[in-house]
């Protein structure tokens, strides 16, 4: 997908991530639907604000109706509360209720939005988290790990109208989110140039930083696009085992299989802290 030719929609992007991602897709020349629960918030010249709270269903339908030239859903909006799991439940709930419940209804919704386009893609926000529970991030951790598998779902499940589906994971950044947290945090236009970078490129996966890299779990590294697309020839089928590497350094293209390309480069940054969202 070209982000210049693309028609964008971002979801909590009155603030933080989700303002940096309308900043750069505009600055890469598309069009910008900028969603917010409170639209006076969307403050930047150029987008077409909208209300969207993914937690609302008929905010997000209409959302939809009202954005139907939609081909790249950026799915940013995310709630960290530092619940446990053996601790508030309601903490817990409200997480998973828009970190996993609320991308997903918001997927939901644009699915077919995307096919009429064209298929286009799908940024989901993960985190560190989704491979890395550390103390007081634990129903975080179990919301980012079902929107990490949320993304391996669709991505079979929107095959067939050539939908690109990509998990971002990146660790700390500068941004509400962590605000009175003092560890070191990385900046999140770095974390936005990688993951866009990466939708073009047609990439599963984003890793944005070392810290999360090193904290990827072999077993969910990416499969090549011939197991993903054929059980055939699917290692389980064959008796082979894909070496490692290879397998992550491989990318998928809807179009054309025209071998690989670079994935996203991890930064070099080895001062960001892997214990928080
Ligand atoms: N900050 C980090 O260190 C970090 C690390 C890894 C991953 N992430 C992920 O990155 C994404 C962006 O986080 P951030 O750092 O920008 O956090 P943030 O500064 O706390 O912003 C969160 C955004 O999500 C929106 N949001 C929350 N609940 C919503 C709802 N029900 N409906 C619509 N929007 C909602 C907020 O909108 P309002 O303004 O209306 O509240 C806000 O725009 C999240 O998915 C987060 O989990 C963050």
């Amino acid at each position: 997908m070209r982000i210049s030719n693309a028609t964008a929609l971002v979801t909590g992007a009155g603030r933080g991530l989700g303002h940096h991602f309308a900043r750069e897709l505009l600055a890469r020349g598309a069009k910008v639907y900028a969603t917010a629960r409170e639209p006076g918030s969307l403050t930047l010249e150029g987008v077409h604000p909208l209300a969207l709270d993914v937690t609302d269903p008929d905010s997000v339908s209409a959302a939809a109706d009202a954005a139907a030239d939609v081909d790249l859903l950026v799915n940013n909006a995310g709630l960290f509360l530092g619940s446990t799991l053996l601790g508030d439940l309601d903490a817990v709930r409200a997480e998973m209720e828009v970190n996993f419940w609320g991308a997903l209804s918001v997927v939901r919704a644009f699915a077919p939005v995307l096919a009429s386009n064209g298929g286009g893609a799908i940024l989901n926000v993960a985190s560190i988290a989704s491979w890395s529970v550390v103390p007081g991030n634990s129903g975080y951790a179990v919301s980012k790990a079902a929107n990490w598998n949320m993304s391996n779902a669709l991505r079979h499940e929107l095959a067939g109208q050539r939908t690109l589906v990509t998990s971002l994971h990146f660790t700390a950044i500068d941004t509400d989110m962590l605000r009175g947290h003092d560890i070191p945090k990385g900046d999140p236009f770095d974390v936005v140039r990688a993951a866009l970078d990466g939708v073009e490129a047609g990439e599963f996966e984003v890793v944005a930083d070392s810290p999360t890299e090193r904290r990827r779990p072999r077993w969910g590294r990416i499969p090549d696009r011939s197991t993903w697309s054929s059980r055939r020839s699917s290692p389980r089928a064959t008796g082979e085992r894909h070496p490692p590497q290879r397998i992550q350094r491989r990318r998928v293209d809807f179009v054309m299989n025209a071998g690989s390309s670079p994935r996203s480069a991890p930064s070099r940054r080895s001062d960001a802290a892997p214990s928080s969202p």
